[in-house]
């Protein structure tokens, strides 16, 4: 049967994340594949508003799968929440006759999904966030390629903390959420991983755990803390520094985070978050997110997606308090 589907758009909204790119692709490809015209919407949902909106050709999607950001621009969009500015998209997607949009982001990207659903306009949602903070999915696009980043820089600053027996301080981004931080700091082996999810106990969490190594030989401390984790980076050193009497260097590793080539994970799921985002368009389906769940690609309801809360795998926060805690002292 053939698909009531004749025209696509895609757009990417939100912080970008390596992969969107990917997933464009995917997308634009896929509607290759299913005889659909695909357009591309500039810059988010303001895009659909300020008609920022054109045919993409094979040359738009050429060599784009390895390059971090996103080739359509992406912003969040005040103007879109409004129901002003929500008109304005639906006068937009008549005039270019968008028959359904792939909109690739975060949560903030699926709540203008689910105002443009009120219209009648379908809408299928990626997540693309490096976050990882979209509860209805395991995995978000970026998320590796981010995670990989900020393991490479920790790596570095290991170097020159251990040649000066310093204790560092990085703040890894994550918004709200701990998922990044948790990651990260149990691949660089760090000293301590502060987290929002988790109430901390200075004292408890992250001063006698420095006391802990120290006691044992180590003369270097790596301590991870998530953006949105309480007390913040600087002031987690400052707490070191009159506890302790350290000297702790701070490093906000911010959106170098988010740059970058996207890793083979990031690109597959992209590509295979694209083609199924299509597929579902042209079955029927709207205001759906894909998910990923244990390795199988599913879709869900928009609303569904936004009332569900992540928290952090319960297998991952006993798996990093093993691993931080603090270590026996060695008796000579
Ligand atoms: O959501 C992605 C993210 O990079 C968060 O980790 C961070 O808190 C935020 O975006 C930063 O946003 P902006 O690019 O607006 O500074």
């Amino acid at each position: 049967m053939e698909s009531a589907v004749k025209r696509i758009g895609v757009l990417t909204s939100g912080g970008d994340a390596p992969g969107m790119n990917a997933a464009v692709r995917a997308v634009y490809r896929a509607c290759v594949n299913f005889g659909i015209d695909c357009l591309g919407i500039y810059r988010g949902w303001n895009g659909l508003i300020n008609n920022d909106v054109r045919r993409l050709t094979p040359r738009d999607i050429g060599h784009i799968i390895n390059r971090g950001g996103t080739i359509l621009y992406s912003a969040r969009s005040k103007e879109f929440m409004t129901e002003e500015g929500q008109k304005k998209a639906v006068a937009t997607c008549k005039l270019f006759g968008i028959d359904g949009i792939v909109a690739i982001g975060g949560d903030g990207t699926f709540r203008g999904a689910l105002a443009l659903s009120k219209y009648g306009i379908p809408v299928i949602g990626i997540p693309g966030t490096i976050d990882n903070d979209i509860s209805s999915t395991g995995y978000t696009i970026g998320f590796d390629t981010a995670a990989n980043t900020a393991i490479e820089c920790i790596d570095k600053l290991r170097d020159t903390m251990s040649s000066h027996e310093r204790c560092s301080v990085v703040e890894v981004m994550g918004r709200n959420a701990g998922y990044l931080a948790m990651y990260v700091g149990m691949a660089v082996g760090a000293t301590a991983v502060l987290v929002p999810e988790v109430k901390v106990d200075i004292e408890h969490d992250v001063l006698e755990k420095i006391r802990s190594a120290r006691l044992n030989g180590f003369t270097h401390y790596m301590i991870v803390v998530a953006e949105g984790a309480t007390p913040r980076a600087n002031e987690v050193a400052q707490l070191i520094r009159d506890g302790l009497g350290l000297d702790p260097r701070v490093t906000i590793l911010g959106h170098i985070q988010r740059g970058g080539s996207p890793t083979a994970r990031d690109r597959v799921t992209a590509t295979r978050m694209g083609y199924y985002a299509v597929k579902a368009l042209t079955e029927g389906k709207a205001n759906r997110v894909v998910c990923v769940q244990s390795g199988d690609m599913k879709d869900i309801d928009i609303d569904e997606a936004l009332a569900m809360t992540k928290t952090l795998y319960p297998l991952d926060a006993e798996t990093l308090a093993a691993m931080t805690q603090r270590l026996p002292h060695i008796q000579y």
